[in-house]
């Protein structure tokens, strides 16, 4: 905690090369039929949320060169690394305009969510039209290899989403599945994004540098969502003066819950229940906070933020390094 280990903003460093992102992804979602394009292109422009992807993409394409960085940003490889990291972008957005026809949540991103906006099947066909634009986009990148390894990617959101929707109810407390749970649906994206992003550099499949980039997007994917999961509780907690516990309330259990549920059988049928009877989401919460629960959860999130730093620091130095490292100080210390 405290300071960020290097004085480098990463959001700024690869501001530079997001800027051309808003223009040509709108090329890239125009489609004959102008309510596709207006549900996708929507997310791209007034709306188009941190970018978290692409700045990763964008930094570790500078961080995996061999060249200075304003050399690299010369060159073809770069090119085809920001296009991966559109590609990235529009799989992103993609799922979530479909997860919020799951979830049924009517807010994305501070407006009305796709779905609420038009209805449930231009949302469908919209986040299937973006995937679509985005594995053509993907073909074109004229390398076999990385299409096999987004299309994983694009397989694992799908596995994620699954095994969150029929867990058996016993697996619900197993850590281990929660976390298999979430590298696929959280830390899958960016981690094939990262490899893929190294081997069009020109690094190969099992290469030093490839395999650095991949275990970064691995561990900083999952200490993501443990903190996204224990705001999810605490956020609530601390802001509202009461639980939101959207989790909960979708019947999900996560870190904070699952270490409490430890030692607690009564908080382990709890879960097993998906939290159903009246008065559950509270006993949870009072377990969660009466315990050492968000230490440990907070813990495992900085134990994953570690080996992604760890595994960054494998590459040669650079500012685009720097950055990188500062994400995960970053995703540890923020608080929405
Ligand atoms: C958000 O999670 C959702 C995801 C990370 C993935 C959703 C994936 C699918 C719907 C599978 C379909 C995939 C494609 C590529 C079309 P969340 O609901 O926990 O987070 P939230 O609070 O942001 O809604
Ligand atoms: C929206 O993504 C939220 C989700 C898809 C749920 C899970 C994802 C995270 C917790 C973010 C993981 C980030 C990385 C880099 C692995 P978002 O919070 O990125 O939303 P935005 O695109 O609207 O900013
Ligand atoms: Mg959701
Ligand atoms: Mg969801």
């Amino acid at each position: 905690d405290g300071d960020a280990p290097y004085d480098v903003d990463p959001f700024k460093l690869a501001s530079k090369d997001l800027s051309p992102f808003t223009d040509t992804i709108k090329e890239l979602v125009e489609s004959e039929h102008p309510v596709l394009s207006m549900a996708a292109k929507h997310f791209f422009e007034k709306r188009h949320g941190k970018r978290f992807r692409p700045t990763i993409v964008a930094l570790m394409a500078l961080a995996t060169c061999d060249k200075p960085m304003e050399a690299h940003r010369e060159s073809e490889e770069y090119t085809r690394q920001g296009q991966l990291g559109q590609i990235t972008e529009m799989i992103h957005v993609a799922s979530l305009i479909h997860d919020d026809v799951l979830d049924e949540a009517e807010v994305r991103r501070g407006g009305m969510a796709v779905h609420k906006l038009y209805s449930n099947k231009v949302a469908v066909l919209a986040g299937d039209y973006l995937l679509a634009r985005a594995s053509v986009l993907l073909a074109r990148l004229g390398d076999v290899q990385v299409v096999e390894i987004m299309a994983t990617a694009l397989d694992s959101l799908v596995q994620g989403e699954i095994m969150q929707l029929k867990m058996d109810p016993e697996k619900l407390l197993d850590i281990s599945l929660y976390l298999r749970k979430s590298y696929y649906k959280t830390a899958s994206l960016i981690t094939n994004a990262c490899k893929s992003c190294a081997i069009l550099g020109g690094h190969e499949f099992d290469s030093d540098v490839a395999t650095a980039a991949e275990e970064y997007g691995y561990h900083m994917g999952l200490a993501f969502q443990i903190v996204d999961d224990i705001l999810d509780i605490v956020g609530a907690a601390d802001v509202l003066g009461k639980p939101a516990m959207a989790d909960m309330s979708l019947g999900l259990a996560t870190a904070p819950i699952l270490y409490a549920a430890e030692n607690a059988p009564e908080i382990k049928k709890i879960v097993k229940r998906r939290f159903k009877k009246e008065g559950d989401k509270e006993k949870a919460l009072k377990a969660v906070l009466d315990g050492d629960a968000v230490a440990r959860s907070r813990e495992l999130a900085r134990w994953h933020a570690q080996r992604a730093v760890d595994a960054v620091l494998r590459l040669p130095p650079s500012e685009a390094r720097n950055g990188l490292v500062n994400i995960c100080h970053i995703v540890l210390t923020r608080n929405k």
